[in-house]
């Protein structure tokens, strides 16, 4: 199965992920052909696989070596990766996903709501079969409630030009973090690591998620949409204020103020005007310093983790180091 290109530089990693991919398409097991091929083929759009990696990554530090187990678990996680994308398209209306029409787009609202609500489901069955402890089920379910927590925040705060730094946080905290979180916690615990030892795994899974999702924020104001494969600027139209417009609110009020007035009536030009006042200010470099600070906290973390056998924590900092400093 063909991976996204950036693993070309992990030769130890690609078999895994390649086999967890596999079996994500194995576990789909469905009589209605529209949602099946629906899934399949967001399987295969080339999703970068992070979450999976970090998983499979965390799982060496534990003495249980189970490998069949660590790639059900990686392919379990990105299963709820994928619904939760087929769900935010639906919510964000995207049109386009890794540089493909989404499923909402090709299949219709109703298609994409049932593939996003059975990939949830497989998520659940995979994991229930394969991982060894209750806690992480548990685990499992507070991190979708957290997430669902940080959507339903950034939902409640449409609109709003009041919205401060600390309600973003908050937000991309529980939408974005908490699955890289409890990646990086799963592939510790469930290999058998120490609970002490998967909590510091979750805390840079954490880091790792925040500087993440401020980075994407960061590209949605500095990068063409056919670049990133996905719509730009559609977020300040449906009044999701993110990080750099945050900052620049903080200076610029005054003329970004009535362009924000029209909220959804906004044209093409108002979103253009709002991107060239972000451009010209300081918000993107003060987004960009604090993707940095979550960044550091992440390798310096990392740095200090025990030494593995195999490549893991070497590849932990150098993909880390990598995805933070994306350009697309
Ligand atoms: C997209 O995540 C959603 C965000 C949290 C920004 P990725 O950029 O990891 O998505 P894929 O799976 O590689 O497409
Ligand atoms: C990220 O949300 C997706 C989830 C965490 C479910 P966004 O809406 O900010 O991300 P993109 O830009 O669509 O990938
Ligand atoms: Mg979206
Ligand atoms: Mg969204």
């Amino acid at each position: 199965m063909k991976l996204h290109p950036m693993w070309q530089e992990y030769p130890a990693l690609q078999a895994d992920l390649s086999a967890s991919l596999q079996l994500m398409e194995k576990s789909l097991k469905l009589k209605n052909k529209a949602v099946e091929d629906a899934i399949l083929a967001m399987i295969h759009s080339g999703g970068k696989l992070l979450r999976p990696a970090y998983q499979l990554l965390f799982s060496s530090f534990g003495s249980d070596k189970d490998h069949e187990k660590a790639v059900a678990l990686a392919a379990s996680i990105e299963m709820l990766h994928t619904a939760s994308l087929i769900h935010d398209d639906i919510v964000d209306h995207a049109d386009t996903r890794r540089r493909l029409p989404t499923i909402r787009a090709t299949f219709g609202n109703d298609v994409a709501v049932y593939a996003g609500d059975y990939l949830f489901v497989c998520c659940f069955k995979l994991m229930a079969d394969y991982a060894s402890s209750m806690k992480s089920l548990q685990m499992n379910s507070r991190s979708m409630e957290k997430i669902l927590s940080g959507e339903l925040g950034q939902m409640s705060k449409r609109y709003d030009v009041d919205v401060t730094v600390a309600d973003y946080l908050e937000n991309i905290s529980g939408k974005t973090a908490e699955l890289f979180a409890l990646s990086c916690f799963i592939g510790a615990y469930e290999s058998g690591a120490s609970l002490r030892f998967a909590n510091q795994a979750k805390e840079i899974g954490q880091s790792i998620g925040l500087a993440f999702q401020i980075m994407d924020d960061i590209l949605d104001y500095s990068q063409a949409a056919d670049h990133l494969g996905k719509p730009v600027l559609e977020d300040v139209r449906q009044g999701v204020y993110s990080l750099p417009l945050l900052m620049t609110l903080k200076t610029d009020r005054a003329r970004l103020l009535p362009l924000l007035a029209k909220k959804e009536m906004m044209t093409d030009a108002d979103t253009q005007a709002v991107y060239q006042l972000v451009q010209n200010g300081q918000g993107l470099i003060e987004a960009q310093t604090l993707a940095a600070k979550y960044t550091d906290n992440a390798l310096q973390a990392i740095k200090k983790l025990p030494e593995t056998q195999d490549q893991s924590k070497a590849y932990l900092y150098r993909i880390t180091e990598q995805i933070l400093g994306r350009t697309n």
